[in-house]
């Protein structure tokens, strides 16, 4: 039997593609990013404040804005800071805005996409301390995508091609497999993998997407895998051997991903977006973009962190 589960409004962020969200014991917020408006937020859920600042290039409302610059990922950092997929190239930051509001943004070198076509999308740190990110066409039938990984040190390698629009990721606990989404493949991935040095083998499908697009994941501590299925409203679990478990039921269609957070790491916590609804698709889900959170009564992993050196 599927349990089925609702979540509620955590946070009215009113996003327009609110993406790649990650709990930070340090400063026990939520961070998420809102991706074309370039927006970094923040949600302490103790006290209930909401910030948010713009990594790059102006702030501005949510929306895409010529004078935005989009931000496909935020990951921690084992100093404290954020490691960022920008829209084109990865970056390193403090974890907060300076008092004046600026943000001090350190692009990483010698890599750089082309933005005309494609971007970056979501990215996280990998358990080697690394942080692995891969990049989508801005539209359908552009250049084929990759998966990159940026190594402490600043160094950019390409892990594989042949990526349509790259999506959610994490690694089992025991660092053996790493689960990976190509949106437009219709399902999750999972490769074989070596636990001391990230390298990947075998490609294998771990599940099948027959409606609605695989879009973020993470996995919790029972080993199951939660997954946002973009365009139905759902973020479901799987259990490790690929049988669908729960489902939890969105009042807005497009959920992108999720994770767990809270000082104990038992909310889920789930992101939306607005993007491509029509006002009167807006008008009739008022709350797409905003943050739903749900207690499904299982516990999330502490998020790795990319090694920042010097
Ligand atoms: C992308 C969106 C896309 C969605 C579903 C997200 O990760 O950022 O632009 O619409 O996946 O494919
Ligand atoms: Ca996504």
């Amino acid at each position: 039997m599927t349990r089925q589960l609702s979540a509620d409004i955590a946070v009215p962020s009113q996003c327009y593609l609110a993406e790649g969200p990650v709990w930070d014991p340090g400063t026990r917020l939520l961070r998420w990013v809102d991706i074309n408006p370039g927006h970094v937020h923040g949600f302490d859920p103790a006290t209930g404040a909401h910030t948010r600042f713009a990594a790059a290039g102006a702030d501005g409302p949510a929306v895409p804005r010529a004078d935005a610059v989009p931000v496909g990922a935020v990951g921690l950092t084992t100093t404290g800071g954020l490691v960022f997929a920008m829209v084109d190239g990865f970056a390193l930051g403090p974890g907060q805005p300076a008092a004046s509001g600026d943000y001090p943004l350190s692009p990483v070198e010698g890599f750089g996409l082309d933005r005309s076509v494609i971007r970056f999308n979501d990215g996280k740190p990998s358990p080697w301390g690394d942080f692995w990110a891969g990049t989508m066409p801005w539209r359908r039938g552009g250049p084929a995508c990759a998966l990159y990984k940026l190594i402490p040190g600043g160094q950019v390698t390409e892990l594989f091609g042949g990526v349509g629009l790259s999506n959610g990721l994490d690694w089992s606990d025991d660092r053996t497999r790493f689960f990976y989404v190509d949106s437009f493949s219709g399902g999750v991935d999972v490769f074989t993998c070596d636990p001391a040095t990230g390298e990947l083998g075998e490609r294998s499908r771990f599940i099948t997407i027959d409606n609605g697009i695989p879009d973020g994941l993470t996995l919790d501590a029972d080993g199951c895998l939660w997954l946002a299925v973009f365009g139905t409203g759902e973020a479901r679990r799987y259990t490790p051997a690929g049988d669908l478990d729960t489902v939890i039921r969105l009042p807005v269609d497009q959920p992108t991903s999720m994770t767990f957070g809270g000082d104990d790491l038992s909310t889920l916590y789930i992101t939306t977006a607005r993007e491509n609804l029509t006002p009167a698709e807006i008008a009739a889900q008022p709350h797409a973009g905003d943050i739903f959170a749900c207690t499904p009564g299982t516990t999330g992993r502490p998020a790795n962190r990319y090694l920042a050196l010097g």
